[in-house]
């Protein structure tokens, strides 16, 4: 099978949506979407790297909403018959909240909006399924109350990205996920895969519930639900 996977930015999710991607491209050739923050939040949680080395060769890519332009061509194939099937995994609100709206203005909600047309079955895991509360995981954190502010920080001296303002914070933007931070810190001030609780708006809610009212998209719980390996 032909897979498109769209990835957009959402740490929720992420882990296990690599995790069955990397099963998938074992046996299937995927061609593999990253929402501008998608591509940011891949290199914070260190998933980048990972699922860069699934790709290489036909139909097996990485493609970047940076390379795309404002009129994302690549999704163009989406018409031709090129894939069997869209999985977008995890899925953040934002986007959810614009292809609800018929919005299609990032790769990825162009993409689905072209799979619409182009009548290829759309698979798409929200991150905001339910109401109520949610525990999900951060990237790495400076905890500043743990945190000594030393003269010298071995956590920053560490950092491969130059990432880390001591005694501030972690500029997640040039984070790559390494984890030699939380390793390098004696006073284990910096965290990695904190889980915190966060609370589901209404509104993300209810645009889930319309997503699966769109013909050709089928709305699942969790990436594991994709029984098509
Ligand atoms: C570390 C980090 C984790 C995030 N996790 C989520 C998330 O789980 N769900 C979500 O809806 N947005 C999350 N966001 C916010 C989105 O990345 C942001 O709304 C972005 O504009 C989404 O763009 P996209 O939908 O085009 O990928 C996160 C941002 C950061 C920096």
């Amino acid at each position: 099978m032909r897979i498109a996977w769209g990835i957009t930015g959402a740490g929720h999710l992420l882990k296990e949506s690599v995790n069955i991607l990397v099963e998938l491209s074992k046996t299937h050739e995927v061609t593999i979407l990253l929402s501008g923050a998608g591509e940011e939040v891949l290199k914070m949680y260190g998933l980048f790297e990972t699922v860069k080395k699934l790709t290489g060769g036909k139909y097996r890519e990485l493609v970047l909403e940076a390379d795309q332009h404002a009129s994302f061509p690549m999704t163009g194939r989406f018409s031709l018959g090129t894939y069997d099937i869209l999985v977008v995994s995890p899925t953040t609100s934002n986007t959810i909240g614009k292809i609800v709206n018929g919005i299609a203005d990032t790769l990825i909600t162009n993409a689905v909006a072209q799979s619409g047309k182009g009548m290829v079955k759309t698979y798409i895991i929200p991150v905001d399924m339910e109401s109520g509360d949610l525990q999900t995981v951060l990237p790495s954190k400076l905890e500043l109350d743990t945190c000594q502010d030393c003269e010298i920080c071995e956590a920053a001296a560490a950092c491969p990205s130059n990432a880390i303002t001591p005694g501030v914070e972690i500029n997640l933007l040039k984070c790559e996920g390494c984890g030699a931070c939380q390793v390098a810190c004696s006073f284990g001030a910096v965290t990695g895969g904190k889980l915190i609780t966060i609370h589901m708006r209404d509104i993300d809610i209810q645009n889930t519930a319309k997503l699966s009212e769109i013909e050709g998209i089928n709305v699942l719980n969790h990436p594991s639900d994709l029984n098509i390996i």
